[in-house]
């Protein structure tokens, strides 16, 4: 039987802002509600509802965070989805073999493009639970070191694999001269795999400039944590991406949900990491994975794009308890119910062919796995102005 991520969880880590925002919003009904009329007791969902229209109107939401809804979407798949964790697929996807889905082709593939070898170090930022790096440690004898903004997945990889895993948002190391004394110029590779979608909030989707600084700066992160008498010196990066088809108001309905769940933005191929990237790196590879990310999906149920999951009475409880907590739990159900992620792929989106050629003409988003490699010679040390506000303590 599958394991109950809970029993080893923090239930409910963390009462951050946005739940300081819900609390006032539920006191407020309430006291409308005992003084005014019944219909006082709905203000919380006029003021969600008032804060989406800015939100959509404007771009910016005046009542919450949308980056902390990162890490509260991680919390929610590690108390909610069975066995997210080594199982061979967790939070990334599989590569489609001829032996069926398979995480270790992927990983095989990676430790190629990457030129691997025994004694090498690794960093993977956005580590999730720590596949990869557990991989990269006991197969390939290399040292491997995570950075992962959610709590309940960092803790995991250091308890259950034993891994180096640095709790922490990766821009912070960009103003952490503590950070940055432990990390910068350590590592051989350095891999950011499915995690760059949450980078640029949706906020700022129509803001092309802070984007380009934001992947610049994860551009910088990487250059300044490889070693660059490493023979390696590359970065690889698995990524979906928005392709240019026309929407209509479907497209925007689950766009809504998606981003109340995970929070953030996918680039167009020729406005994210691929272009930001070349200040500091030269491309090596750009390879379309878009049939094995939607397949994974397809042909296993507990994955996170298409999962059916097994209601517990511990995850009732979580679930009833995220109430107070978290201002989006209506929304995640209404995100299972559309079925939303598995909207972007376009026509078709459940069949069990793969046909690259069908997807790219019909999806509204494509997956690269993008290999760099560190350009030699002198390189800029810092971008030109940081979206994070960039201070280079180690120099
Ligand atoms: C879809 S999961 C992928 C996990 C893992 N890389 C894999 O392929 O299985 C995205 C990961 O990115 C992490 N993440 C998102 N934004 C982050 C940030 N700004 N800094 C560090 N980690 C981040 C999340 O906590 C989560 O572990």
């Amino acid at each position: 039987m599958a394991k109950d991520n809970t029993s080893s969880a923090v239930l409910l880590n963390a009462v951050d802002r946005n739940t300081v925002v819900w609390w006032a919003l539920l006191l407020a009904s309430a006291a409308l509600a005992a003084t005014l009329s019944p219909w006082g007791g709905l203000f919380w969902l006029a003021a969600l509802a008032g804060d989406d229209v800015l939100f959509w109107v404007f771009g910016r939401s005046w009542l919450f965070d949308s980056e902390l809804r990162v890490r509260r979407n991680y919390q929610w798949i590690h108390n909610m989805y069975d066995g997210t964790a080594g199982s061979g697929r967790d939070l990334g996807f599989n590569l489609v073999t001829d032996a069926g889905l398979s995480q270790r082709a992927k990983y095989e593939h990676m430790a190629r493009k990457l030129g691997l070898r025994k004694g090498m170090a690794v960093c993977d930022v956005g580590c999730g639970y720590g596949d990869w790096l557990k991989y990269c440690r006991d197969e390939l004898g290399c040292e491997a070191v995570g950075i992962n903004l959610t709590p309940e997945q960092a803790d995991y990889a250091r308890r259950e694999y034993g891994l180096e895993v640095h709790t922490a948002n990766w821009k912070d190391i960009l103003v952490s001269p503590d950070l940055q004394a432990r990390l910068f110029g350590r590592f051989d590779a350095v891999t950011f795999m499915d995690t760059v979608e949450h980078y640029v909030s949706m906020e700022d989707r129509d803001d092309l400039e802070k984007q380009r600084r934001i992947y610049e700066d994860m551009c910088l992160l990487a250059a300044r944590l490889l070693d660059e008498r490493s023979p390696s010196r590359r970065v690889f990066l698995s990524c979906l991406h928005q392709t240019r088809r026309p929407r209509d108001w479907k497209f925007y309905w689950h766009a809504y949900f998606m981003d109340k769940m995970y929070s953030g933005h996918y680039p167009f191929v020729d406005e994210g990491p691929l272009a930001a990237c070349r200040r500091w790196f030269g491309v090596v590879s750009v390879e379309d994975k878009t049939e094995d990310y939607r397949l994974t999906g397809v042909r296993d149920r507990r994955h996170f794009q298409a999962v059916s999951f097994r209601l517990t009475p511990r995850k009732l409880a979580y679930a009833a308890l995220l109430l107070l907590l978290d201002p989006h739990v209506l929304h995640r159900v209404l995100y299972y119910l559309n079925d939303s992620w598995m909207f972007f792929y376009g026509e078709d989106p459940y069949s069990p062919v793969y046909d690259q050629d069908y997807r790219k003409t019909v999806s509204w988003v494509l997956l690269y796995w993008i290999t760099l490699e560190l350009t030699p010679g002198p390189a800029p040390r810092a971008a030109a102005s940081s979206a994070s506000g960039l201070r280079e303590a180690a120099s």
